[in-house]
C-alpha cells in the first residue's frame, strides 16, 4: 500500500512517526509525500490543545467526502486524540478505518491490513486505572529499539525515548490520561539504540521524555536517575553531542547540573518550562512548584553549567489569571533570558482537572493581547540573548540547505547556499557555504543576531577535521 502519515504535535509524536515508517516499510508498504495518491492516510494527532484536535476534525470531514464519493481510502487516527476519543471518533466520523493509541503503535501494520480486508479496527492502551499490559510495553520497546539506525529527517541528529507517559498530573494537561503512567525505559536499550545510531552516524541524539529529568529506573538490584543515564549513554563512542527535552523544574536536582558542567558532549541546554511566573497560578496548575524554587533551579543552573541556555514554556490566560499574574509571567521571562519561550493560549481539555473545577474565564481577546505581549517581552530578551554571541565564533552542527534559502539574497560565492545548522546551547545558525557542509561540526564566526537567529560566516572544519568533543563549552 502507499500510505500517508501527517504528524502533528510534539518531538515525541515525530519520533513515533519516524518508528511508524520504519515497521511500514519492512511490512512492505511505501511511504509517500502526496496525500492524494495514497492508499492510506494516517493522522499522528496531539490532544494538548482544542486547535490540534480540530484540525485533524477538519481532514476526517473531507476524507469522509472522498470516501462517500467512491474513492477506496483507509484513514487511521493514532495517537493521543485516538487514545481520548477511542470508540466515539468512528462514531461521529465513520470514514474513520484504524484508531490506534500511542502505546499500540506496533499493531499498525497488522491493523491495516485487517482494514485492507474490510475490518474496521481499535487498538488502545489501557486506560490509567487499568492495569498494565507488559507484553504491549514489551513490544513497544522493540518498535524503539528495531529502528533502522539510518533513516530520519536530519542525518545527523536522532530522537531517543527515555521514558513514556507522565504522573504530574498539571491541572491543564491531557498527557497523563493519553500517554499513560511514567515509565523509564532499560538504560541497556537506550545505550544500545544510541549506539546504533552513532555508528550510522547521527552523532547528535536528544534523549526524550515529558520530564525527561524525571527519568528513574531500577532493575537487578540497581538504580539508574538522570544523572546516571547521561553519565551512561554520554560514554558511547563517538557521541559529539547529547542533549534532552522536555525538563520539569521538580526534578532538576544538582546532580544532573553537575552533570552537564562535567560530562563534555552533554549540551548545555535545558528546556524546562515555568507555564507562569505567579505563584496563585502555579498552584492552581498543580505544577509543585513556586515561583521562588523556580528562580532557585534558573540560579542554581546557572552558578553550575557555565554558559547554559534556557528555553521555556508559558500558557496565557489560565482561568483565574490576573493582570498581576500575567505581568509576574513577563518578569519571569525577563529575569530567565530565555533564549526562545513558546507561548500558548490556555485551553480546556476535557477530562482535566482544571477543565472539570475551573471556568474558562479569560476572554479569548484578553488571551490574545497576553499572548503577544509575551512573545514581545520574548523578543526582546532573544534579541538581548542572542546579540552576546555577536563577534564568537561558535560550533555548529550543519543540518543543511535553510529552508527559507529561496527568501534570501543568494550567496555571493560560486558554489555557496544558505546554510543552516545549531550550536551546542541550541542556537540556529544561518551562514553561506557549500552544501557538502551538511552534516558536519564547523566554526563560524558569527557577525549579527535576530531574537531567534545567529548568523555568521566561515563554516570552517575545525583543524584536523573531527575534533574531540570537549571544545567549546564556552561558545556554545
Ligand atoms: N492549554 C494550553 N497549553 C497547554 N500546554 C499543555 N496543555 C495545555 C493546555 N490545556 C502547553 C504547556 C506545555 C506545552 C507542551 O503545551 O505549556 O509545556
Ligand atoms: Fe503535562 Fe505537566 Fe506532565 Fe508536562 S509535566 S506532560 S505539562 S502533566
Amino acid at each position: 500500500m502507499k500510505v500517508f502519515i501527517e504528524t502533528m504535535g510534539c518531538q515525541m509524536n515525530r519520533l513515533d512517526s519516524e518508528l511508524l515508517v520504519g515497521s511500514l516499510r519492512a511490512a512492505g508498504h511505501e511511504i509517500v509525500q502526496d496525500q492524494w495518491s495514497a492508499d492510506a492516510v494516517i493522522y499522528n494527532t496531539c490532544s494538548v490543545r482544542r486547535h490540534a484536535e480540530q484540525k485533524v476534525l477538519s481532514r476526517l470531514g473531507a476524507d469522509g467526502q472522498r470516501k462517500a464519493s467512491g474513492r477506496k481510502l483507509i484513514v487511521a487516527v493514532v495517537g493521543c486524540m485516538a487514545q481520548r476519543m477511542g470508540e466515539s471518533l468512528r462514531q461521529q466520523y465513520p470514514a474513520v478505518d484504524i484508531v490506534c493509541g500511542p502505546g499500540r503503535l506496533y499493531r499498525l501494520p497488522e491493523l491495516l491490513a485487517d482494514a485492507a480486508a474490510g475490518g474496521t479496527r481499535v487498538a488502545l492502551d489501557p486506560a490509567r486505572n487499568e492495569p498494565p499490559d507488559p507484553a504491549a510495553e514489551a513490544r513497544m520497546d522493540e518498535l524503539d529499539l528495531g529502528r533502522d539506525p539510518a533513516s530520519g529527517a536530519v542525518p545527523s541528529q536522532a530522537f531517543v525515548r527515555v521514558m513514556r507517559g507522565c504522573d504530574f498530573f498539571c491541572s491543564y494537561c491531557v498527557v497523563p490520561f493519553v500517554r499513560g503512567p511514567e515509565r523509564s525505559r532499560s538504560p541497556d536499550h537506550i545505550a544500545q539504540e544510541v549506539r546504533r545510531l552513532v555508528e550510522a552516524g547521527r552523532t547528535e541524539i536528544t534523549l526524550l521524555g515529558q520530564t525527561v529529568n524525571s527519568y528513574n529506573w531500577s532493575g537487578g538490584g540497581r538504580r539508574v536517575r538522570f544523572s546516571d543515564l547521561l553519565e551512561r549513554t554520554r560514554a558511547v563512542a563517538g557521541l559529539r553531542r547529547l542533549r534532552f527535552v522536555t525538563s520539569h523544574p521538580i526534578d532538576f536536582g544538582d546532580d544532573v547540573l553537575q552533570a552537564m558542567r562535567d560530562l563534555p558532549n552533554v549540551c548545555p541546554y535545558i528546556h524546562v518550562p515555568a507555564q507562569s511566573g505567579s505563584d496563585a497560578v502555579l498552584k492552581r496548575m498543580n505544577r509543585r512548584y513556586t515561583r521562588a524554587r523556580y528562580d532557585d533551579l534558573i540560579d542554581r543552573a546557572r552558578a553550575i553549567v557555565p554558559g547554559v541556555v534556557l528555553a521555556g514554556d508559558f500558557i496565557v490566560g489560565f482561568p483565574g489569571e490576573t493582570e498581576q499574574d500575567h505581568a509576574a509571567s513577563a518578569e519571569l521571562i525577563r529575569r530567565c533570558g530565555y533564549k526562545n519561550s513558546f507561548v500558548f493560549k490556555y485551553s480546556p481539555r476535557p477530562g482535566t482537572a482544571a477543565a472539570e473545577r475551573f471556568k474558562d474565564d479569560v476572554p479569548m481577546e484578553v488571551k490574545k493581547r497576553r499572548n503577544n505581549e509575551l512573545l514581545a517581552v520574548q523578543a526582546e530578551v532573544g534579541l538581548a540573548h542572542h546579540r552576546r554571541y555577536v563577534g564568537r565564533t561558535v560550533e555548529v552542527l550543519v543540518e543543511g540547505p535553510s529552508p527559507r534559502a529561496g527568501k534570501q539574497p543568494r550567496p555571493a560565492r560560486e558554489g555557496e547556499v544558505q546554510l543552516v545548522g545549531r550550536t551546542r546551547g541550541d542556537h540556529i545558525v544561518v551562514f553561506d557555504g557549500p552544501p557538502g557542509l551538511a552534516g558536519r561540526y564547523v566554526d563560524v564566526r558569527i557577525t549579527d543576531a535576530t531574537s531567534l537567529t545567529l548568523m555568521g560566516e566561515g563554516g570552517d572544519e575545525p583543524e584536523g577535521g573531527t575534533r574531540p568533543d570537549t571544545q567549546h563549552r564556552d561558545s556554545s
